[in-house]
């Protein structure tokens, strides 16, 4: 079941996004060279306990990984597609690429927002990646809809992707977000024919979170059980927002 929310509801959901949204903004101004991904972390715990918020991630129990996710911070650097673990002996330098994932819970509320930044000079080829995905995103967000339904939103990423040369990683998915981190409806970043197809409807909030390869799609975990990496070791790009369906169109919850 799709929850739909009340409007008191997406206002809550609204300030766990905006919340989510002022870390990133923080957390992007601190990215430079010789910046550990461990500092960021740092940064992101004492800005999420400041709001009087939790951090969603940490302490998320993962099935496949068998463990608790043990940072408020996904940090995916280069090949790492999502849930890359900050570390201390990961130092930022020019020519990466690191995704900084989020969630928070405020007042019973969940917000998640990832973005990827490039860390001083990167190649054109990585900057079309950073850009294609942050377009596909946008795209997508502009599909969601009441009205429309769910496979337009999947399907906007997977052309954008695939028609600029990009592979759409399969194996991790966008979903509902509320009261809980994860809700239905799952939001793959291609159309999933054995998926429901069901229609938006006003009150519904999509985390829509394309996660793009340069090289192929296919991904493989670490013996950390979490890191996803690009098996032939090509970087990727993650975006992600929270996206409320409402009578005046698309409400991105992340963003102000
Ligand atoms: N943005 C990701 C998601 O929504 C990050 C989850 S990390 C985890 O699934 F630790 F919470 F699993
Ligand atoms: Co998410």
């Amino acid at each position: 079941m799709i929850v739909r929310r009340s409007s008191v509801e997406l206002e809550k959901l609204r300030r766990s996004g905006l919340l989510v949204y002022q870390i990133l903004q923080d957390l992007k101004a601190m990215v430079a060279e010789g910046v550990t991904t461990h500092d960021l972390e740092v940064a992101a715990e004492r800005m999420i306990a400041d709001a009087g918020a939790s951090p969603a991630f940490k302490g998320y129990y993962s099935q496949a990984a068998g463990t608790k996710y043990p940072f408020a911070l996904c940090t995916s650097v280069n090949e790492e597609v999502v849930h890359g673990m900050p570390s201390a002996k990961r130092k930022l330098k020019s020519g990466d690429i690191v995704s900084i994932d989020t969630g928070v819970l405020l007042e019973g509320y969940f917000g998640d927002s990832a973005v990827t930044v490039a860390i001083g000079e990167v190649n054109e080829s990585v900057k079309r990646l950073l850009k294609v995905t942050e377009e596909s995103l946008e795209l997508a967000i502009d599909r969601t809809r009441a009205g429309n339904r769910l496979f337009d939103v999947c399907g906007t990423v997977e052309k954008y992707v695939t028609l600029n040369g990009f592979s759409i990683v399969r194996e991790f998915v966008g979903h509902g977000i509320g009261t809980s981190l994860h809700e239905e409806p799952q939001v793959p970043n291609y159309v999933d024919r054995r998926g429901e197809n069901p229609r938006l409807k006003p009150g519904m909030v999509l985390a829509i979170e394309p996660m793009v390869n340069a090289g192929k799609a296919e991904t493989k975990v670490l013996s950390d059980k979490w890191t996803a990496v690009a098996k032939d070791g090509s970087y990727s790009a993650h975006f992600e927002h929270m996206v409320a369906v409402t009578d005046n169109g698309p409400w991105v919850l992340s963003r102000p």
